[in-house]
């Protein structure tokens, strides 16, 4: 059988990672897509490296227009980024009849529903294993081999260049900057890495996670995005001394008045094997009604992670190319005249469990009032710590954790408290799950 043709656009980290393993691992690739794939045309910016990567193998142009416009081309790979011009190329793409497969987790969280559209009108596949948690094969488990559940929730560390900031800076002490440097130069970070620590592109990823998991439209500009540059040390200490790791949790939840989505940094039991994925890795952990909970980890950036993700892509659209498209897996694993309008709920409605940290004056009667006031409100608290005052000091620091109750009133009970007389500054809220 003649070869598939693939056309790469961007041989930047991911792009030349796939054009590499595809080249090593070609024969077996082939053995199991049943007809060799082979990048016949690639596009990139910069034409001499582009040049040098694909030594000869490949057509080298500029300008990734004629990728998407020769009728020679059956795929299309999208591996520049953001959701300008690879908007704009995906979509010729899907207009001249290509499939396509791209990593691009920010264009599908904030345009998928109008490109998914567009490939169900013409009867082409988009696929984008490598969009989350990378080399981890989490859409393909979502969408097909956890097809008879219902998901409950999912909870997952999916980004790599936080993970990798919060690890190093708790195991060696760096700081901050420092270790974003690294997470840079590593290939993890995004173009503009504040996508990484502000929380949006686990955002992107949780977006597109609850959209295949409930099956609803992309809804970015609804999810709720808090990343990890506020977050102090003390309390990464404290948090420890309660029992806990704190992590950048992507988290959607179904409940019975809607669904989920929220990034945050995330208090978890360090007994969970999740607490315990450190360094660039990721994991997803999933609840099903049927199978419980699954988790899923491995490597969630890099070259060669995210290239072994294309291509799993690449090889499913060589095997189901020929196919009725009615016959393949829907874009959002459920059929699109099935797909449902479940509210995304405002943070004001979600149900978690929270630590306070408050700086407090340490005399008789203020743990009371703090007391009162979270119980007036009906939160119940599950552990308190209190700190020594340092010496000669007449304030020190109390931690809260409590029970699950709606964030409107954990809201409610901070202003009470921020307004004691014996209480100094604003009071730290973090979110913990115990994902049990
Ligand atoms: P890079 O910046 O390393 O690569 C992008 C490449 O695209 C560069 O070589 C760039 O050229 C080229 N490019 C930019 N504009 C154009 C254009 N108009 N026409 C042709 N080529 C162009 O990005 P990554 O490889 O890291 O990321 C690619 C995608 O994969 C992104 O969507 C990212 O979010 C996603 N992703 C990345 C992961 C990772 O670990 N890096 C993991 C999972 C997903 P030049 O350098 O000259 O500008
Ligand atoms: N910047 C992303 C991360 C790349 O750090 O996880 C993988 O999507």
């Amino acid at each position: 059988m003649k070869p598939i043709k693939v056309g790469l656009l961007g041989i930047g980290t991911v792009g030349s990672g796939t054009f590499n393993v595809l080249k090593r691992n070609q024969e077996e690739i082939t053995r199991r897509a049943g007809r060799s794939i082979e990048i016949a045309m690639v596009a990139d910016l910069n034409i001499e490296r582009a040049r040098e990567l694909t030594n000869g193998v490949a057509e080298v142009v500029n300008d990734a227009n004629l990728v998407v416009n020769n009728p020679d081309i059956d795929i299309v790979i999208e591996l520049i980024g953001g959701y300008g011009i690879a908007k704009d190329l995906v979509l010729k793409a899907i207009a001249n009849g290509k499939h396509v497969v791209t990593a691009n987790k920010a264009l599908l969280a904030t345009h998928g529903n109008e490109i998914f559209k567009a490939a169900q009108e013409k009867g082409v596949m988009v696929a984008f294993e490598a969009a989350v948690a990378g080399g981890i094969p989490i859409i393909k488990a979502l969408r097909e081999g956890l097809t008879a559940n219902r998901i409950q929730w999912i909870a997952g560390i999916i980004n790599g260049t936080t993970n990798f900031i919060l690890s190093e800076m708790r195991d060696k002490g760096l700081d901050f900057g420092a270790v974003l440097k690294q997470a840079q130069a590593l290939g993890y970070a995004e173009a503009d890495p504040t996508f990484d620590i502000e929380g949006v592109d686990a955002a992107h990823k949780a977006t597109i996670m609850a959209s295949i998991a409930y099956g609803i439209p992309m809804q970015f500009d609804k999810a709720y995005v808090e990343g990890i540059t506020k977050l102090e040390a003390s309390d990464i200490r404290y948090a420890e001394d309660l029992g806990y790791r704190i992590k950048l949790l992507g988290i959607t939840k179904r409940t019975p008045e809607g669904i989920e989505l929220r990034v945050h940094p995330t208090l978890i039991p360090e007994k969970r094997l999740i607490a315990n994925v450190e360094g660039a890795m990721n994991a997803v952990l999933v609840q099903g009604d049927a199978v419980g909970a699954t988790l899923y980890y491995g490597k969630g950036a890099g070259a060669e992670p995210t290239a072994s993700a294309v291509i799993a892509d690449l090889v499913d659209i060589t095997r189901l190319a020929t196919a009725d498209p009615e016959h393949r897996v829907p874009h959002l694993a459920f059929q699109p005249a099935a797909i449902s309008d479940l509210p995304i709920l405002p943070m004001a409605e979600i149900v978690t469990s929270y630590y306070l940290r408050m700086h407090v004056e340490d005399k008789p009667g203020v743990l009371a009032d703090v007391t009162r006031i979270l119980a007036d409100l009906s939160i119940s608290i599950d552990a308190m710590l209190q700190k020594e005052p340092g010496e000669g000091e007449t304030r020190t620091d109390i931690i809260i954790l409590t029970h699950q109750t709606k964030e409107k009133n954990i809201i409610a009970a901070i202003e009470k408290i921020e307004a004691l007389a014996t209480v100094t500054g604003s009071v730290i809220k973090l979110r913990l799950e115990e994902l049990s």
